[in-house]
């Protein structure tokens, strides 16, 4: 098809909107996402503002000189995305409330450059493999916090359980033990502020000053700053292709004679590089901390994110070693960060201590939010969520494989193994460094997270791309600006 153009005399607030739109049949971009692209741009330039209605799906077909399948599959994309509202009877509007892009740090410092008084409206940020929260059911949940607080009302909104709600623990057990395979009563689960919030408080009540934890390298930092601050030390293991190395693992158990006393694993998608611990390595971790009587502090982030078959069962799942096991969950993947749930799993003698710091340090957590997640999960509103996104990441995972694989640029320079889930790829460089690419990136609006984040000292020539958060357009975009970032003079354009 060649170009088409269409004036369309519907707009904002009343005024007309001219929609000079040439979709390309020929292009190597479907029209569907050409059409979606447009609309965005439309909305981002201010042409179309927020509550104006669009033409229907008909005459904006007509007008397009497309199949209104392009057009319907266009619109129903955007409105997943939260550019649009289906208004039932009424048609398709702007939303009222624009998505805007997320900006995170692994680290939890800020991206490279990425200071406040300077970041600009336009700056995307490539996170560490956040979830989409422009999909998550907020209403449902609203809803549900809504009768919480009618319902812990009636019974006083007093102190609580310092554990947390009983009632989500009761029902956060049957799940884990329905879905992942552990087998654990509500006495074994404590609620936190996320799986932060977990590892900080395992830190503070199980850890003394000088016993030593042993962790993944490169990993998860924040992990090793929380227990660094119960003045615990932190030995590195390498990771490789199996996940980590369990044979120097048990070179550091021997040497330690005692001293060291957790082991700090991702065994699921291993932070940073995704990769999943295979069977034997799994078998060796297990022996080894039976032998040396170590914790396993499992940190299971993603678990719902699995794209081809099923998952293994978390380590934590194996009955005969669950009391030297820590596992730790949180609903920031699942749902969204920002509500800053997460649990831990755990012996019951562990629970009681973990319990008693949690008292002192919280007292107890958002009951109210406690409570209504207990309703999403028992209605099965979290578990249809979880497809719904499981369904969403994994297209765009492999619409980012696929744009890396269909530019040259991008193939010279950028290396993955397919993650089996997850919600980041695991990109190693060739010829630039990440810190070099992460500051050519930030001159053009896109900010990343260097490999350095993930190491104890120098750098990694690799980097962490959340895909979930973004969608194909936006994907797409951002393989653009990256394109752009590696031609052969790109280090050259600086601001
Ligand atoms: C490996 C890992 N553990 C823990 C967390 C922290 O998650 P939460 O938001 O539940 O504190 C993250 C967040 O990115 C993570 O990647």
């Amino acid at each position: 098809m060649g170009g088409s153009r269409t004036n369309i005399s519907t707009g904002p607030a009343g005024r007309p909107w001219r929609f000079d739109l040439a979709l390309d049949g020929g292009a190597s971009v479907p029209r569907q996402t050409q059409l979606s692209r447009a609309i965005v741009q439309e909305i981002q330039r201010g042409r179309l503002l927020p509550g104006a209605t669009l033409p229907g799906s008909r005459t904006l077909a007509a007008q397009l000189k497309v199949n209104r399948k392009v057009v319907v599959a266009a619109v129903g994309e955007l409105v997943a995305q939260g550019w649009l509202e289906a208004l039932p009877a009424r048609g398709t509007r702007v939303a009222l409330n624009l998505p805007t892009l997320a900006v995170a740090d692994a680290e939890g410092r800020r991206s490279v450059g990425a200071a406040p008084a300077q970041r600009r409206a336009a700056v995307i940020a490539v996170s560490d493999g956040v979830p989409d929260a422009r999909i998550a059911p907020v209403d449902q949940l609203a809803r549900a916090q809504r009768r919480a607080l009618r319902a812990l009302t009636r019974t006083g909104l007093g102190y609580g359980d310092a554990a947390g709600d009983p009632v989500l623990r009761d029902v956060l057990a049957g799940f884990v033990n329905h879905a992942r395979g552990l087998s654990c009563s509500s006495e074994e689960v404590v609620l936190t502020r996320g799986s932060q919030g977990a590892l900080s408080l395992f830190a503070l009540a199980m850890l003394e000053p000088g016993e030593v934890v042993a962790v993944e390298h490169p990993g998860y930092a924040p992990a090793w700053r929380a227990f660094r601050l119960a003045r615990a030390e932190v030995v590195h293991v390498p990771v490789d292709a199996e996940g980590l190395r369990t044979d120097e693992l048990e070179a550091h158990a021997k040497r330690l004679k005692g001293r060291l006393k957790a082991v700090y694993v991702t065994p699921h998608h291993q932070y940073p590089t995704t990769v999943a611990m295979s069977a034997e390595r799994r078998m060796h971790l297990r022996r080894i901390c039976e032998t040396y009587h170590l914790y396993i502090v499992e940190d299971d982030y993603d678990y719902e994110y699995h794209f081809e078959g099923a998952p293994l069962l978390p380590l934590s799942a194996t009955k005969d070693l669950s009391s030297r096991c820590v596992y730790i969950a949180s609903l920031s993947k699942l749902i969204a960060p920002a509500l800053r749930l997460g649990y831990i799993i755990a012996d019951k003698s562990v629970v009681a201590r973990l319990s008693s710091v949690r008292e002192l340090l919280d007292r107890q957590g958002d009951v109210v939010l406690e409570r209504a997640v207990a309703e999403l999960i028992e209605d099965g509103e979290v578990q249809r969520h979880a497809r719904r996104a499981r369904q969403l990441y994994r297209e765009r995972r492999d619409h980012l494989l696929e744009q890396l694989a269909s530019r040259p640029p991008l193939c010279a320079a950028l290396a993955c193994d397919p993650p089996g889930g997850g919600l980041a790829l695991w990109l190693r460089l060739r010829g630039v460094t990440s810190e070099e690419l992460a500051r050519r990136a930030h001159a053009r609006d896109l900010t990343l997270t260097p490999g350095s984040a993930h190491v104890a000292d120098g750098s990694l020539p690799a980097f962490r791309f959340g895909f979930a958060a973004h969608t194909t357009e936006e994907l797409s975009a951002i393989c653009d600006t990256l394109e752009a970032c590696l031609k052969p003079d790109a280090g050259a354009k600086r601001r």
